[in-house]
């Protein structure tokens, strides 16, 4: 044999041997992490188990928690993560405080004045009826889908997002996320119209929101007349040309997710090219954990963003089964660094502190000054959310 094909060989062995090291270590600190997020959310609970009706949201800057009413666009997160950890556990007092504390956000099915019925119902009563499949569950997730569909205007394509005086039909990146209650909710009732509105969406907003760079506005503002464009722009990014963190999350999480509902080549390929544009970024830190924007005005000197990082990583690990080896390798090892980032001490709380949130450092919404390197509870949602898909993929390879 060559000399140059025994190097080769010996390269190769020795790179397969460091990735298989990689995951083993990554596997190990999942078990860790996944054993203190079920312990940590436990505590929040208790924290609000005489509070009916209050869910937890952050944070303040005296360390005390913060709690929002079932309204507020995260209500179904926690209840998600509960959910989430039950799976986990297989613990029934998980389950009993999951069961619990979804039902304080049961009347947003009715919601029809903004689009995060999807994030609220989805999250929680989807949970629930994927890992109890109680019958009242179901009908619950049905409710929220006509109720977020009211919301669909056929001539733009789309479903408005806010009902705010100062733009006439405003969509916002985040609503990709919405539309996964609109699958299930098709798959659940055998009611198509639900489904065609979920893709509508995704075409019309693959049309509007992204950049030929594969960057997505936060907002498209459309007129209602002609059914096009009228403004484009970012609300929570650092100017209207940047490239707001978590809002390409929200894009290839979305984008990911309707690839699994549809098999639209499209919508895989979009992905793809949303996360080659995120890993290859050359302002994404050594850690993987995105700044809050990726243009932010100061860079290095920036907040980083851990919503945005474990949303990213649930999305990659997810696109990483549905690509050729070589690219699913890279998606899943940009993944395996954002958990290892968001397991160390830099961003993991310590057990009872950071009000019972599992992660530290998330960045809300800047410009208001508001949730800003506080603990966000979709942030744990996407880091449980994450470290279980992980953790399934992984003995799933392991048992073929
Ligand atoms: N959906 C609102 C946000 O991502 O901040």
């Amino acid at each position: 044999m060559k000399i140059s094909k025994i190097l080769l060989l010996t390269i190769s062995v020795l790179t397969l041997n460091s990735c298989y090291a990689k995951q083993k270590s990554t596997q190990s600190i999942v078990e860790k992490s996944l054993k203190f997020s079920t312990e940590q959310s436990m505590i929040l609970y208790r924290s609000i188990e005489k509070m009916p009706d209050k869910l937890p949201r952050t944070m303040n800057s005296d360390g005390g928690l913060v709690t929002s009413n079932d309204k507020w666009w995260t209500s179904g997160f926690f209840p998600g993560t509960l959910w989430y950890l039950y799976q986990y556990s297989n613990d029934e007092k998980v389950k009993s405080a999951a069961r619990e504390i979804t039902q304080r956000v049961k009347k947003q099915q009715y919601t029809t004045d903004n689009h995060d019925v999807g994030f609220m119902i989805n999250c929680s009563f989807g949970n629930a009826y994927k890992l109890a499949a109680l019958a009242p569950d179901k009908a619950v997730i049905i409710n929220a889908a006509r109720s977020l569909s009211t919301r669909f205007n056929v001539k733009i394509g789309c479903i408005k997002s806010w009902d705010k005086k100062e733009w006439e039909y405003p969509v916002i990146i985040d609503n990709m996320m919405n539309l996964e209650l609109l699958c299930e909710a098709t798959r659940l009732s055998g009611d198509s119209s639900f489904y065609k509105i979920a893709v509508s969406h995704a075409d019309t907003t693959l049309k509007y929101h992204y950049r030929p760079d594969g960057s997505a506005y936060h907002v498209v503002n459309y007129d209602t007349i002609t059914g096009g464009a009228k403004a484009k722009f970012n609300h929570q990014g650092a100017f209207d040309e940047s490239t707001w963190a978590r809002g390409q999350g929200w894009g290839l999480y979305g984008y990911t997710m309707m690839y699994r509902e549809t098999g639209k080549k499209e919508y895989l390929n979009h992905a793809i090219k949303i996360a080659n544009l995120l890993i290859n970024y050359p302002n994404l830190p050594e850690d993987k954990i995105p700044y809050w924007d990726f243009n932010a005005p100061n860079i290095p000197n920036e907040l980083k963003d851990a919503s945005a990082g474990a949303i990213m990583a649930s999305a990659l690990i997810e696109l990483s089964t549905f690509v050729p080896k070589d690219l699913s390798a890279k998606y899943l090892s940009i993944a395996e660094q954002q958990i290892r980032s968001l397991s160390s001490d830099k961003y993991l709380a310590k057990k009872g502190k950071n009000a019972g949130f599992i992660l530290k450092h998330s960045v809300g919404f800047m410009a208001k000054d508001s949730e800003v390197d506080a603990p966000l509870t979709y942030a744990d949602y996407y880091y449980v959310e994450a470290m279980l898909r992980y953790k399934n993929l992984l003995n799933a390879t392991d048992d073929k």
